[in-house]
C-alpha cells in the first residue's frame, strides 16, 4: 500500500498544528512537529534546546544541520512505516532537498504537500489569541476556541500559557521569514504535481473537510 507522507505548509498560525492533530487521528499517522520537538528540547535544556532557544525567540529559523538529525531519527521509527504528517518541516528549499534524501534513503515514497492559505493580518490576530497547555499540548484560541474555564486546560486543568514567540513583533518577523524562505516550497511541490491548496481562513471543521478531500 502506498505511504501517505504528507507535509503541512502554511504561514505561522495557519492552523498546521490544529489540523495535523485531527488528520493524525483520522488517518492513523504520526504527527511530527519540528516546532514541538524544539520546544521540548528547550524545556528540557538539552544541547539542541540551548542552541535553538534564542533563534526561536527571535522568530528566525534554527539551522538546517540541527534539524536534519532529529527528523532523520524520527522518520526511521517503526510508527512511520505507513506514512507521516510533517508539520513545520521542511521550512526552506534546502530542507526540502534534505527530506527527499532522507525519504529515499529509508526506502519511503516521496512527500505530498497540503498548503493552508491565510492572510497575514488574520495570522497576527489569531496568534495573539493562542493559548497552549504546557502539560498535555492542547491548543486554544481566545477568539475562536476558548477553554471552558478561563486560563485552564479543558483536558487536564493545567494553567494555559502564551508561547514566547507569539508577541506581535516576533509574529511579524516569523511572517517575514515565512514569505522569504518557506513560501517558495509551494512552487516546488506544485511543479512536481504534489501540492493541494486549501483555504485556511474558514473554520477548523471546514479546513479539515477540505484537507481530507485533498488527501483522497
Ligand atoms: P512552529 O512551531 O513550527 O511554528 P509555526 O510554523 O510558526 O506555526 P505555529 O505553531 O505558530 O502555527 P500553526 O500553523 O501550527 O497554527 P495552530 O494550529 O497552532 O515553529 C516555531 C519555531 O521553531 C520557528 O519559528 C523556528 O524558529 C523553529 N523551527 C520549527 N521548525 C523548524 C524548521 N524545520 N527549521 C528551522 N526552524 C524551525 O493555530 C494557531 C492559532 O489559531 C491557535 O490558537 C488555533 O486554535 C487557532 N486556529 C487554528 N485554526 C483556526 C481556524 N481555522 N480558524 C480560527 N482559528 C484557528
Amino acid at each position: 500500500m502506498a505511504q501517505k507522507n504528507l507535509i503541512l505548509l502554511g504561514p505561522p498560525g495557519a492552523g498546521k498544528g490544529t489540523q495535523a492533530k485531527e488528520l493524525s487521528a483520522r488517518l492513523g499517522l504520526p504527527h511530527i512537529s519540528t516546532g514541538d520537538m524544539l520546544r521540548e528540547a528547550v524545556r528540557e535544556g538539552t544541547e539542541l534546546g540551548l542552541k535553538a532557544k534564542a533563534v526561536m525567540e527571535s522568530g528566525g529559523l534554527v539551522s538546517d544541520e540541527l534539524l536534519t538529525g532529529i527528523v532523520k531519527e524520527r522518520l526511521a521509527r517503526p510508527d512511520c512505516v505507513g506514512g507521516v504528517i510533517l508539520d513545520g518541516y521542511p521550512r526552506n528549499l534546502a530542507q526540502a532537498a534534505i527530506l527527499d534524501g532522507i525519504l529515499s534513503a529509508l526506502g519511503k515514497d516521496g512527500a505530498r504537500a497540503l498548503e493552508l492559505e491565510v492572510a497575514d493580518e488574520a495570522i497576527v490576530s489569531r496568534l495573539g489569541g493562542r493559548r497552549s497547555c504546557p502539560a498535555c499540548g492542547a491548543v486554544y484560541n481566545l477568539a475562536s476556541s476558548p477553554p471552558e474555564r478561563a486560563g485552564r486546560c479543558d483536558r487536564c486543568g493545567a494553567a494555559l500559557v502564551q508561547r514566547d514567540d507569539d508577541k506581535e513583533e516576533v509574529i511579524r518577523e516569523r511572517l517575514r521569514v515565512y514569505h522569504e524562505k518557506t513560501a517558495p516550497l509551494s512552487d516546488l511541490y506544485r511543479r512536481r504535481g504534489c501540492l493541494a491548496t486549501v483555504d485556511g481562513g474558514q473554520n477548523p471543521e471546514g479546513v479539515l473537510a477540505a484537507l481530507v478531500k485533498a488527501v483522497g
